[in-house]
């Protein structure tokens, strides 16, 4: 029997995990993590990330063949096949600060294999890696060499967070890269050998390992790049009385663009995309070509650019001054079905109200109030470090801030609505209910073109769309 174990019991680890067990009966995969809680929640009835489908797929295996523990250490000695899956933020100090990977855990993972293995390993580079980590990640491994050989692959994930299940059940494509030599080359037959249980052998990508390592990097870039290419057009678009979505759609209709990932918004977010934007561009900036790491960068600034134009329409179409005022805002998540938070656009909105003395009132059906005091007072890129991982640390009250937990109370006498999240929920409100408790004239900001303006002006709102005519 094969031997899995998964270092990061998190987003990534957790749910592939779970479909590998499912998929895979015959293979014992355990799940590890050095925070308990964590380890508890996935062990409860209570899961520690809301993902549909997730609840039945571990309902089915777990206890079976999967197993979630704090135990890291015996399960990785146990392991035939060891994924890493830890956090990979951007790093808040030294070398590369606000840019470069942050791989003291990834390193700390390594140093842990290298020091409880007793038998060969396969090692999986599940987390984003800056390319040619590998290179480092098999130094480390062997730097105590007790006869044990390990087999380092790159095997990136690329499920989208609210269809993880979906999307690791039905992948694009899985790639590993590994070492040309027949030792590598054994090495990724093993680990295709496990994904060929459901995945078709055309969709199953071999490359070597810098390939594999660069194409995550390069895949999350590419579609970066296309919301910030559209996000930039409704810009115009807002200028000119061109309708983004009609923009969209013309071009989209073109099959070598292509329809997805040309939906105009407040912004992008989530964790990955800005940091492995940022890591790309350091990479680029220490091989020495600057022009190649300016292209990239402007991915970011557009995202950025973007986020501060909506916040600047909300404060200059509500009379200059949002001060006092109460604005609700919908949806703190960083895309619909999702409860993650982790750089959703939704704070630096909240954070540039705030700026200008806005009360908020916050409602999202999926994040606690917990998470939005701390995600509000949380500095740049502080959230995926260890402190905040632990979920003990005190949220800090803002008397600026209320989190109510219905859309009707965040919107009573609010004079500003902002929808930040596309929770269908949003679409579905009685928006003639929603004008007769608001102050007048009653905004509505929507970030992510999920209202119908039309409809909403004819009961009075004055409507704010991205990219679309006023
Ligand atoms: P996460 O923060 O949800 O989970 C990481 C887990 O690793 C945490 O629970 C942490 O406690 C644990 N951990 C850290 N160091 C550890 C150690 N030494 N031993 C044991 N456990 C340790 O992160 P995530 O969202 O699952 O992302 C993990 C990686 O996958 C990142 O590199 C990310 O870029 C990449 N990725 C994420 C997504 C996504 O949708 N979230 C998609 C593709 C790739
Ligand atoms: C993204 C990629 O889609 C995954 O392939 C990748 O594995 C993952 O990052 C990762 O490496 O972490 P995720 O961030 O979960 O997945 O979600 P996306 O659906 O890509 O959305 C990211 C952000 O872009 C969200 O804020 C979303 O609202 C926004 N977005 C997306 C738009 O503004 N417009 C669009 O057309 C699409």
């Amino acid at each position: 029997m094969v031997k899995i174990c998964c270092i990061g019991a998190g987003y990534v680890g957790g749910p592939t995990m779970a479909v590998i067990a499912l998929k895979c009966p015959e293979i014992e995969v355990v799940v590890v993590d050095i925070a308990a809680p964590r380890i508890n929640a996935w062990n409860s009835e209570h899961l520690p990330i809301y993902e549909p489908g997730l609840d039945d797929v571990v309902n089915q295996c777990r206890g079976r063949n999967l197993f979630f523990s704090t135990d890291v250490e015996k399960h990785v000695a146990e392991a035939d096949i060891v994924f890493v899956s830890v956090n990979t933020p951007t790093k808040t100090q030294g070398l590369g600060a606000g840019k470069a990977a942050d791989l003291t855990y990834w390193e700390s993972a390594a140093r842990m294999i290298a020091d409880v293995s007793k038998s060969d390993k396969i090692v999986v580079e599940k987390s984003t890696v800056p390319v040619k980590t590998a290179e480092a990640i098999e130094r480390i491994l062997t730097h105590n060499r007790k006869g044990i050989n390990f087999d380092i692959l790159s095997n990136p994930e690329f499920l989208a967070e609210g269809t993880a299940i979906a999307d690791l059940f039905n992948p694009d494509r899985v790639l590993i890269g590994g070492r040309e030599t027949p030792g590598g080359q054994k090495a990724i037959k093993t680990l295709k050998d496990v994904y060929a249980h459901w995945v078709p052998d055309e969709r199953i990508l071999c490359t070597n390992l810098w390939s594999a390592e660069l194409s995550k990097l390069a895949a999350n870039a590419f579609l970066a790049q296309r919301i910030s290419s559209v996000n930039a057009m409704s810009a115009l678009c807002e200028a000119t009385g061109a309708d983004v979505s009609q923009v969209s759609h013309a071009i989209g209709t073109d099959t070598r663009i292509g329809p997805k990932f040309l939906n105009a918004s407040v912004g992008f977010g989530g964790s990955c995309f800005q940091k492995d934007i940022l890591n790309l561009v350091y990479i680029c900036e220490c091989n020495g070509l600057p022009e190649v790491a300016n292209y990239w960068k402007q991915v970011i600034k557009v995202n950025d650019y973007q986020k501060t134009r909506f916040v600047n329409r909300v404060v200059s179409s509500m009379f200059n001054t949002v001060s006092g005022k109460k604005i609700a805002i919908l949806g703190f998540a960083f895309k619909k079905d999702t409860g993650d938070t982790r750089e959703t656009p939704a704070i630096d909105v909240c954070k540039g109200l705030l700026g200008d003395k806005a009360n908020l009132s916050i409602y999202d059906s999926q994040v606690t109030e917990e998470q939005i005091l701390k995600d509000l007072s949380m500095k740049k890129f502080d959230w995926d470090h260890p402190a905040h991982l632990q979920p003990s640390s005190p949220p800090t009250s803002n008397k600026q801030v209320s989190v109510v937990s219905d859309a009707y109370e965040a919107i009573k006498d609010a004079h500003g609505i902002c929808i930040l999240t596309e929770w269908d929920e949003f679409k579905k409100l009685d928006y003639q209910k929603v004008y007769d408790n608001m102050q007048k004239p009653a905004f509505v900001f929507d970030g992510r073109n999920v209202v119908d303006a039309n409809n909403l002006r004819e009961i009075g709102f004055i409507v704010y769309s991205i990219g679309k005519p006023l």
